[in-house]
């Protein structure tokens, strides 16, 4: 299993990509770096710079770089959203 994880280089990402990694976890980092660095975020994990809003891109690295690393097409994505309140208050507006 792959975790993408999105909001990964801000601050409570970046700690959450750091502890799956330890615990030899695959993941992949999708952040716009609206407020994040791309520096929080080891250089060997996958990163992908965009927002979590980005269907086309969302499906790009769902289908091309999750199904090209260790994920098998069963494998299940599980999403950890780092930024899910701050959508919750984006879709209040
Ligand atoms: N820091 C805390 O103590 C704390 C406590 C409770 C809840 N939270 C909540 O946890 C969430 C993350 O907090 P944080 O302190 O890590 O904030 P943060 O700003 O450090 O991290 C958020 C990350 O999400 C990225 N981001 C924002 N919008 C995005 C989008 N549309 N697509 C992709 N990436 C996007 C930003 O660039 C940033 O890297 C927030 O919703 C916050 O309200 C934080």
């Amino acid at each position: 299993m792959a975790i993408l994880v999105t909001g990964g280089a801000g601050y409570i990402g970046s700690v959450t990509v750091e502890r799956l990694a330890t615990n030899g976890e695959s993941i992949v980092v999708l952040d716009d770096l609206s407020y994040g660095h791309r520096e929080a975020i080891d250089a060997g994990i996958p990163f992908y710079q965009g927002s979590a809003g980005d269907r086309n891109l969302l499906a790009d690295i769902v289908f091309t770089s999750l199904s090209c690393a260790r994920c098998s097409p069963s494998s299940l994505l599980l999403l950890f959203d780092s930024a899910i309140s701050f959508g919750f208050n984006q879709s209040r507006v």
